[in-house]
């Protein structure tokens, strides 16, 4: 048992969400509490995204904050421990950079976590007694969280799973990592070297924790993937599985209510899971299908693999399948060379889905990857400039969804209280918007029906019926 507390800050995406809680699970079994004060933790843990540019500067000056504060205080350094993408992508690097860090390990690896730990505490504690040895001991240590980083290098990224405690407790909305890493290589994007190529849980595995979670009390399961479409794990029956076939067993659980996946990539949208829309009620009509440009030579440029016209294809059968789904999408502007031509494209896709909620981004140059290395890099300016004006296109899809929705009746997962006013509860209907009702408390947790009187671009506001 370990008697030390800690603090996990987490940046990036649903799966270092997923990632964290998971960690969390992970110390508290061997004994460490988790600590809401970052000034006060024997144990700092950063679960880190190399995504743009920004995230990952962002770690760097978050370490450098909190190393400050800790220092000011004069209080005993905590253990800092670097986890996910930025660990993959930097390596020993972040040792160069912030020599208090004791541990990097990347997100294949934190069921590692409880024994550098231990060790790191340790040796901290040696070193703070014998000042004369205090140098020789930090290379000591550096020596062993290097070779601790490096000496695992062929996991898979699966074989945690083996290695983490059962959840012994579960939000209403449960999140399950089905798939991880990425075989696309978007020339963009950094994902294939933090995550590594694609690897499947099994469905018996995924099923397991899944039945764990409806016991604990979750209605609703996200299931996880860099590229979830490319999900092919082993069935029940031992032979290979798909997406749309897990979610046939996930649909099964009586408690599970609302199933929804993410993230897709449209050239692996599936016939089968495009029939699934048709018939299964249980899955949400709420589709997240990244697109990321409008023009075919852009998308070209990116290394995806479909064209505008397919996208639109997949859209249409998939509305033919099931009328009430909706779209959501990420989207890149300022790719190296994108023309102004080929943005009025991006905004033309925009008016023709009518996308419900999206993210938009710069282009981002990342190391080691081909697109930084492009000629025809696009000016900042050139890049927010569209970046405004692509925003205030969704907005106006975005908008005009909402106030489609004043008169219908919807099915809410309410959450929360109210911050405002307790007297209002919050939940989220099929398409993730927030709705907030008059009503009393009791109803958190369960999925109720509501009509919707008002809708601004923020939220929409009803009653129960
Ligand atoms: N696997 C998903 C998305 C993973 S990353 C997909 O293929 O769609 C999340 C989003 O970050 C991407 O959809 C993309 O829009 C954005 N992104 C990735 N790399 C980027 C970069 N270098 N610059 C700007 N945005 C980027
Ligand atoms: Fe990155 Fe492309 Fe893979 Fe998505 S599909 S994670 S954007 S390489
Ligand atoms: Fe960021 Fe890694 Fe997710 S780079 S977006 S945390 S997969």
């Amino acid at each position: 048992m370990l008697k030390a507390t800690f603090h996990l800050k987490t940046f990036g995406c649903q799966m270092n969400v997923y990632d964290s809680s998971r960690i969390v699970e992970l110390l508290n079994s061997f004994g460490m509490k988790e600590v809401v004060d970052e000034a006060n933790a024997d144990v700092i843990v950063l679960n880190t995204c190399y995504i743009r540019e920004k995230a990952s500067a962002k770690i760097f000056s978050e370490l450098g904050r909190l190393y400050k504060l800790y220092d000011v205080a004069g209080k005993r350094q905590p253990v800092f421990a670097v986890l996910g993408c930025v660990a993959k992508a930097e390596g020993e690097n972040i040792f160069r950079r912030a020599p208090y860090v004791s541990i990097v390990l990347s997100s294949q690896k934190y069921h590692l976590l409880p024994e550098l730990i231990a060790n790191a505490i340790h040796d901290v504690e040696l070193v703070s007694k014998e000042k004369e040895e205090e140098r020789k001991a930090k290379k000591e240590i550096k020596k062993k969280y290097k070779l601790s980083h490096t000496m695992n290098t062929e996991l898979s990224g699966l074989e945690k799973f083996d290695c983490l405690p059962q959840s012994t407790k579960s939000d209403k909305v449960a999140f399950v990592q089905v798939q991880e890493g990425c075989d696309n290589f978007c020339t963009y994007c950094v994902v294939p070297n933090t995550r590594g190529r694609e690897v499947s849980r099994s469905e018996e595995s995924i099923l397991a924790e899944i039945d764990n979670l409806q016991r604990l009390g979750a209605v609703e399961v996200n299931l996880l993937g860099q590229n979830v479409d490319c999900y092919n794990g082993i069935g029940e029956d031992g032979k290979p599985s798909s997406l749309a076939h897990l979610i046939k067993n996930v649909a099964k659980f009586d408690n599970i209510k609302r199933i929804r996946y993410t993230t897709s990539y449209p050239s692996k949208f599936s016939d089968e899971m495009i029939e699934l829309h048709r018939v299964e009620p249980k899955l949400m009509p709420l589709v997240y299908l990244p697109i990321q440009a409008g023009s075919n030579e852009v998308l070209h440029k990116m290394n995806r693999k479909y064209t505008r016209e397919q996208y639109l294809e997949i859209i249409q059968k998939l509305k033919d399948a099931n009328p009430n789904i909706q779209i959501s999408s990420d989207f890149i502007v300022g790719f190296p060379n994108e023309t102004e031509e080929d943005f009025e494209k991006t905004l033309d896709i925009v008016r023709r889905v009518k996308f419900i909620q999206c993210y938009a981004f710069k282009y981002s140059p990342r190391p080691n990857t081909v697109a930084a290395k492009m000629e025809g890099q696009i000016d900042n300016k050139v890049k927010a400039d569209r970046l405004r004006r692509l925003q205030s296109e969704l907005r106006k899809s975005q908008d005009e969804f909402n106030k489609s929705c004043v008169g219908r009746v919807m099915s809410v997962l309410f959450s929360d209280v109210s911050k405002t006013n307790p007297k209002y509860i919050i939940g989220k209907n099929e398409y993730l918007q927030p709705v907030i009702v008059p009503a009393d408390a009791s109803i958190i947790g369960t999925i109720c029906d509501v009509e919707i009187e008002s809708a601004s671009y923020a939220n929409l506001r009803g009653k129960l019926v």
